[in-house]
């Protein structure tokens, strides 16, 4: 949630941290602004506006700058409406120092109070200023203006999660940089370095960048990068790591959205995924489990899936496959509820944390709940080094490349495919499936890759059916068995992008309430691949049409019973169930993705959302 970006070098600063707010807008865009020290009029230009970078870019257009150190912000508003007084970065009252902000300042009403007592004129309602004016105070009773003393004192008086980027009129040539469970990475260039909320911003500038560890305060100038901690109070070293992703993954290619692109690409991820976990032995391999966490996953009684919003979908998935192959209880949480749950755990638990971003603050929280509980933690994550990917006991990447469209498409599938794997990797582990067995759900598993581009190529197909029903307001997805998290999935996307209301459902349990719903209006979108619960859900979409409602069904290959009851009708070809959600969600992507476009909808940016929530 919000874009931080920073830099200093040798470069016209604006451009940098233009197209870094641009790499980082999906993160927030209610507002946005640069701070850059002009170097001829030896002051900060400050550029503000509401909206969208694009209002931003204009109004910097009206200015000349000389300039080769700022800092710039996409901002998620969560203290104060989005405006342009709002917007940041903002200034202490002497104006002599500028902040960027990605979080939640939680103790700033007792901290304004305690600086309007000192006369300190506040002119925003964000928690930010408060941050900015503390820092300020404290940067007024240093002789040398010092921004890293000043801030090294004023922070620990700030309650809460966030990460901070630092910009002072007396040392243009530093730029200060803090971090306490917020992302923010360093990237380390030649005569120049960079601050920021994410590495798809610095990708086209620098694949080195060294991930800040919490209370981490960094002093960055053109040549060099130092590291305070906070935390034991010293200057610590924190390495450059590489990061492998390419500028060309976080690009548009041609395609006009973000969410078809990442759509597309998700034949090539499986394909990716299944390189990598899969041995020439025909062995399942997760190269990033540390010593001794195989031994201890031997010893584990029960598993937790905990994870938020289309994650927590993954996860559903992943648990029915746990409690399939292992025979071991696993439940799925959301993190935000599983966090102040007081969950019961122990030694001889696994929590999974799934998340894209591995930022998510709710997941964070439940991460650090169920570690001082002493159960064994495990993140599938998708963002190399992101916190949650850290912290835990244990990693496997899913391997998705950058994802940049709010709605989650091919991430899902990546978290799909790499919770099937855990799910058979564990019964192996466990012995509770045969190395034949394995061998069977492995050829299966290849299959997928090419099965999930045929699905794709009948993209222009939805088309027709979301023309049909793109002005509804109303939608119900059912599903049952492993496919019933695809109906919530399905869902969420359309929600997330078109702003209709969905509703997913068990379809076992639409006669216990929802069947109530059924008209000739809304459609019902009915996943009935090839399963053991087929029957049962063969009956439920009569009972929709005894009812004279709208069925739009997702199948397998050559379904006849389909063929006749469905208003709409899409096959997806042959598989086990437990594959099938990673090929009945793509028409729903599609669906989703549609009837947004035909509304007019901002589909990479919907309204209201943030594509990593780094807030509770
Ligand atoms: C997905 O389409 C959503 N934008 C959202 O539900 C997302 O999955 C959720 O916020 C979790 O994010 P994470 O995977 O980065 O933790
Ligand atoms: N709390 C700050 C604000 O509302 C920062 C929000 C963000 O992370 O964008 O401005």
């Amino acid at each position: 949630m919000c874009g931080i970006i920073g830099y200093i070098g040798y470069r016209n600063a604006v451009p940098v941290l233009m197209q870094g707010l641009e790499q980082l807008e999906y993160r927030g865009y209610d507002s946005a602004g640069i701070a850059c020290y002009d170097h001829k009029k030896a002051d900060f230009i400050l550029v503000k506006e509401k909206g969208k970078l694009a209002a931003l870019r204009e109004k910097v257009g009206d200015f000349c700058f000389d300039a080769h150190v700022g800092i710039g912000h996409t901002r998620w508003a969560t203290h104060g409406e989005p405006s342009r007084v709002n917007a940041h970065p903002h200034t202490d009252a002497s104006e002599r120092i500028a902040l960027v902000h990605n979080g939640i300042i939680e103790n700033y009403d007792t901290l304004k109070k305690e600086l309007q007592r000192k006369k300190i004129r506040f002119v925003s309602q964000t928690d930010t200023e408060v941050g900015v004016q503390l820092i300020g105070r404290q940067y007024g009773k240093t002789p040398q203006k010092d921004l890293f003393e000043a801030a090294k004192e004023a922070i620990p008086k700030i309650h809460g999660y966030f990460a901070f980027a630092l910009l002072s009129k007396d040392h243009p040539e530093t730029l200060i940089a803090y971090k306490r469970s917020n992302p923010l990475v360093i990237g380390i260039g030649q005569g120049e370095n960079f601050v920021a909320s994410d590495v798809t911003a610095l990708l086209p500038y620098t694949r080195q960048v060294v991930y800040l560890e919490d209370d981490d305060l960094a002093v960055v100038t053109r040549k060099d990068v130092r590291v305070f901690s906070l935390k034991s109070h010293s200057w610590v070293r924190r390495s450059p790591v590489t990061v492998h992703w390419n500028i060309s993954q976080a690009r548009k290619q041609g395609y006009p959205h973000f969410m078809l692109k990442e759509m597309h690409e998700q034949p090539e991820v499986l394909k990716n995924i299944l390189k990598k976990r899969i041995t020439k032995k025909e062995d399942i391999f997760f190269d990033t489990l540390p010593r001794g966490f195989p031994g201890r996953l031997k010893q584990i009684e029960q598993v937790y899936m905990v994870s938020c919003g289309t994650a927590h979908h993954a996860g559903l998935v992943g648990s029915l496959a746990i409690e399939q192959y292992t025979r071991l209880p696993c439940r799925t949480q959301v993190s935000s509820e599983f966090r102040y749950g007081n969950p019961i755990l122990s030694r001889k638990d696994l929590v999974v944390l799934i998340t894209q971003s591995g930022e998510t603050a709710d997941t964070l929280a439940a991460l650090r709940e169920a570690k001082a509980k002493g159960a064994a933690t495990l993140a599938v994550v998708n963002v190399v080094g992101s916190t949650i990917a850290r912290e835990a006991d244990a990693v496997i990447y899913t391997h998705a490349g950058p994802e940049i469209g709010v709605a989650s498409t091919k991430a899902y599938i990546a978290q799909l495919a790499t919770l099937l794997l855990l799910a058979f990797y564990l019964g192996k582990l466990r012995k509770k499936i045969q190395t034949s067995q394995l061998k069977r759900l492995i050829k299966d598993f290849k299959k997928i890759p090419d099965q999930c581009s045929k699905v794709l190529k009948e993209g222009k197909r939805f088309e027709a059916c979301a023309k049909k029903y793109f002005s509804r307001r109303n939608f119900l997805y059912l599903g049952r068995g492993y496919n019933y998290p695809t109906a919530l999935e399905g869902a969420l996307k359309l929600k997330e992008i078109s702003y209709a209301h969905a509703h997913g459902y068990a379809a076992g349990e639409m006669k216990h309430g929802p069947i109530a719903l059924i008209d000739h209006e809304q459609p019902v979108i009915c996943i009935a691949p090839d399963s053991p619960t087929y029957d049962k859900m063969i009956s439920n979409i009569q009972e929709i049409k005894a009812r004279d409602g709208i069925v739009v069904a997702i199948g397998s290959q050559g379904d006849q019973n389909l063929e006749k009851i469905a208003d709409d009708l899409f096959m997806i070809p042959k598989t086990i169930e437990v594959f099938s959600p990673i090929l009945t969600v793509i028409p729903l992507q599609f669906l989703a993705y549609r009837v947004a476009v035909l509304n007019g909808r901002d589909v990479d940016q919907p309204r209201n959302l943030a594509k990593s929530v780094t807030v509770e």
